[in-house]
Formats: C-alpha cells, sequence, structure tokens
C-alpha cells in the first residue's frame, strides 16, 4: 500500500535554521505569534489544496463529487477555499448548511447526513433545493415525504445502509457496526425500496455509507463498499434505479509521525473503482479529515515547567477547550518546539491550564527541554480542532489565521469577552410557560 508523501506546505520547512518547524506554508511561525497572543490556529492553504488536488487527479474520470463534512472544519474561509475548488459540503445542522451556502457551496453541491434532522430542518434543506438527503430512518423518511408534500416539491434521497463493517477505528468514532445508532440494514433498505413508489415527493434513488472516522487501511472501506454494491445489483435487477452512491468520508491521516500509515487517495479511490466498477451514476465522497487536520497547527506556549512528585509537567497555554481529541478519544498529536530542536531531552506530561486531570495533550512524551515563553505546535490540529472547541473554563475561542505561500490572513479573531457572554442575563423577569 502507498502512504501519502509528506505535504511540503503542512510538513514544517526543515531547511529553515536553526529549528526544523519554524515555518509554515512559508510564514516564519514565531514572528507570526509576536502579532497573535497564543494559543491560536494556523491553517496551511496550500496543504489544503494539495489535498483536495490529489483527491480529485485519483477520481479522474468519475462522475464524481466531492462533499467536504463540514463538522471538521465549518470556518468560512476554509469553506470558500474549498468552494472555490469546486468542494461542495456534507452537511448534519442546519447551522452547516448557512455557513456552506454563505460560503458560496451551491445548494446542488451539499447533502444531508445524520439521524437526527428535525422537520424544521428538513423544511429549511429542502427550501434551498440541497443535492440529497441521507435518510437514516423510516420516520425520517416520512416525515420527508410530509414536508416535502407541505412544500409542493420532490425531495432527493439515499439511504444510509449500515453495513455492519467494523471499521477498526475508535470506538467513539465508528459508524458502520449494526450496534451504532447510523443508517439501516440492507433488510430494511430493501423494504424501504420495494415501497419506494408510494412515496409522492420523494424521489429514493440513491445509496450511502459511512462506516466512521480516522481509518488507517483500505479494508474496512472495501468491505462495506462490496455490500453496498451487491444492494445496488439487486436493486437494479428489482427495477429500482440508482442514481448516486455517496461513499461517505473517513480517510484516515497522519497524527502520529512514524507510526500511523495513511491510504493514499489514489488506493481509496482504486477500491472505489474496482467494487463499483459496472456502475455508471455519480458518486459522492464525504472527506472531513483528510483535506484539513495536518493543513493546521495550534501554536501555544508554555506557561510554566512544573516539576511534580512523580512526573514533570509543562503546562500551555492552550487547553482541552482548544482541542479536545486528546481528552474525549485519548486521541495522539505530535507535539514539538518551533525553535531549537537540538537540546538535551526529557519526558513531559504536556496539559493546559483547565480545572480537571483530563485537560492533557500527551502524558509521559519525549520532548526537548522546554523553557516558560517558549512557543510549541501541536500538530494535525485542523480537523475537529475548533470544531469542537469550547469556552470552557471561561476561556475565550482562540484565533485561527490562514496561511498561504508566505503571507497570512486572519479568518476567525479570538472572542471577545463580551460576545462570549452575549445572551447571558441576570434573572429579572420571571414567567409562567
Ligand atoms: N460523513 C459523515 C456522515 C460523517 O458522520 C463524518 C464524520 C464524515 C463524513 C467525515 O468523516 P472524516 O472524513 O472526517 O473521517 N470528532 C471526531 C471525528 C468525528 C467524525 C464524525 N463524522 C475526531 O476528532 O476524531
Amino acid at each position: 500500500m502507498k502512504t501519502n508523501a509528506a505535504t511540503p506546505a503542512a510538513t514544517t520547512d526543515a531547511s529553515s535554521t536553526p529549528t526544523s518547524h519554524s515555518h509554515f506554508d512559508g510564514v516564519d511561525l514565531r514572528q507570526l505569534a509576536e502579532r497573535f497572543p497564543t494559543p491560536f490556529h494556523a491553517y496551511s492553504a496550500s496543504a489544503i489544496h494539495q489535498r483536495i488536488g490529489e483527491l480529485q487527479a485519483a477520481l479522474a474520470g468519475l462522475d464524481a463529487t466531492i462533499c467536504f463534512a463540514v463538522k471538521a472544519n465549518p470556518n468560512l474561509a476554509i469553506l470558500q477555499l474549498m468552494a472555490n475548488v469546486g468542494v461542495g459540503a456534507d452537511i448534519v445542522s442546519v447551522g452547516e448548511l448557512r455557513r456552506a451556502l454563505n460560503a458560496g457551496m451551491p445548494a446542488e453541491r451539499i447533502v444531508f447526513s445524520g439521524v437526527g434532522k428535525s422537520a424544521d430542518e428538513i423544511a429549511g434543506a429542502l427550501n434551498v433545493g440541497i443535492m440529497r438527503f441521507n435518510v437514516e430512518s423510516l420516520d425520517e423518511l416520512h416525515t420527508l415525504q410530509r414536508v416535502a408534500k407541505a412544500q409542493d416539491v420532490t425531495a432527493r434521497a439515499a439511504v444510509r445502509i449500515n453495513p455492519d463493517v467494523d471499521a477498526h477505528t475508535h470506538a467513539k468514532i465508528s459508524t458502520g457496526k449494526s450496534e451504532n445508532k447510523f443508517g439501516v440494514s440492507i433488510d430494511e433498505a430493501r423494504r424501504w425500496f420495494a415501497k419506494r413508489k408510494q412515496l409522492s415527493h420523494v424521489q429514493l434513488d440513491g445509496l450511502h455509507v459511512h462506516i466512521g472516522s480516522q481509518i488507517l487501511s483500505v479494508e474496512p472501506f472495501r468491505l462495506a463498499l462490496q455490500r453496498v454494491a451487491a444492494f445496488w445489483r439487486e436493486l437494479e435487477q428489482a427495477g429500482h434505479p440508482i442514481n448516486s452512491i455517496d461513499v461517505g468520508g473517513g480517510l484516515g491521516v497522519c497524527y502520529r509521525a512514524g507510526v500511523d500509515q495513511p491510504v493514499a487517495a489514489s488506493d481509496y479511490v482504486d477500491v472505489i473503482r474496482e467494487a463499483l466498477a459496472d456502475y455508471r451514476g455519480k458518486l459522492l465522497l464525504e472527506p472531513g479529515r483528510y483535506l484539513i487536520a495536518e493543513a493546521g497547527v495550534l501554536l501555544t506556549r508554555v506557561i510554566r515547567v512544573k516539576p511534580g512528585v512523580e512526573r514533570s509537567f509543562l503546562v500551555l497555554d492552550a487547553a482541552m477547550n482548544d482541542l479536545q481529541r486528546p481528552s474525549l478519544y485519548d486521541a495522539w498529536h505530535d507535539i514539538v518546539p518551533v525553535t531549537d530542536a537540538s537540546r538535551p531531552m526529557t519526558t513531559y506530561d504536556i496539559v493546559g491550564p483547565v480545572c480537571e486531570t483530563g485537560d492533557t495533550f500527551a502524558r509521559g512524551r519525549e520532548l526537548p527541554e522546554c523553557v516558560a515563553g517558549e512557543l510549541l505546535l501541536i500538530k494535525a490540529t485542523g480537523a475537529y480542532g475548533t470544531s469542537m472547541a469550547s469556552t470552557y473554563n471561561s476561556r475565550p475561542l482562540a484565533a485561527e489565521v490562514l496561511l498561504r505561500q508566505g503571507r497570512y490572513a486572519v479568518v476567525r479573531r479570538r472572542q471577545h469577552f463580551e460576545e462570549m457572554i452575549a445572551g447571558e442575563q441576570p434573572a429579572r423577569n420571571w414567567e409562567t410557560p
């Protein structure tokens, strides 16, 4: 299996002295950190473009649309960048729909996934004419029919198949096993198609599958797609034409240099080509992490080094509210000093200032000896970083900066205190419901 070559803009520039992590997409991170208080997120536009390019190149000759999973990074500037190169959106809420439309993504490149779409959300999405609903339950299908009838429009729908495949990823981000809440079994989907003509305002002519996230082998994809392909053939023979197959997202990335071996886009697409060799309809893909994770870093400074009884703590100014993945999934993120890597190594627990033990980015991590004020990079934070951030401990949402070939643009300024408390008020006017 091929692995992704290091992305020049996403890996920091090894040629610059005295350090190997001082530059990102041609921007000197030390200078950038003089301009913006840490912590803040930086994204490399070049690295995002490179990923999109790799996937688009792999898809050459196929009638395929990439719909970026907005939940991975919903920043408007990021979505705009995607829209400009023809990428659409996979959304799971009206908030994400509004972001995608605001960013200039055409409604006909937007698909709506998720187990809990409300009637109001369905109505909103129908109103703007999105491409397709990925329907996850019979109740949702009936709601879609009812809402579409009320609007006198025809909704295009795909059934999300739960293929009962183990994606061999973290249990919390595995979605394709029958015990998971997502999708319906092939048996159930078969019954939906048998009655599809009763749906006066839903055109049920698509299949969808998404088995999980951060998948590092092609085999789970192959197995899931083989099951979907077999079902597609059965449906065609039974007189149910299928116009679109959405193969979901899930492609993994490298969080731990030298350990994680991501699947190359071309190998992934080869699996799709092989499983769906005789399929001539439209293909949809919903990558999130693959397009953006390694294009993002979180810049943070060491507040202090705190020697403890059993371990030495490196206390950062970034915390679990800025990047939840380590506390939520015990996820590994490489952490490196921005300057001068040639110092004696030592072992730290790398933690944030938030008042719980779970606010830990890494345990027993080897790092060059650090001092207070030192600038560090937490790597591969572009996906599910800011999108899962909170203001826990009343810490403001961090700024986001987009970098491109030596220049930068602020794409979200750091949250002001007044914005954080906006909407809160003293309990003055007591009413009865
Ligand atoms: N399509 C659907 C229907 C999804 O639910 C997801 C992600 C994607 C596509 C994109 O998956 P990706 O290509 O990014 O793997 N917060 C977790 C990840 C949760 C993924 C949720 N669904 C994390 O930080 O690892």
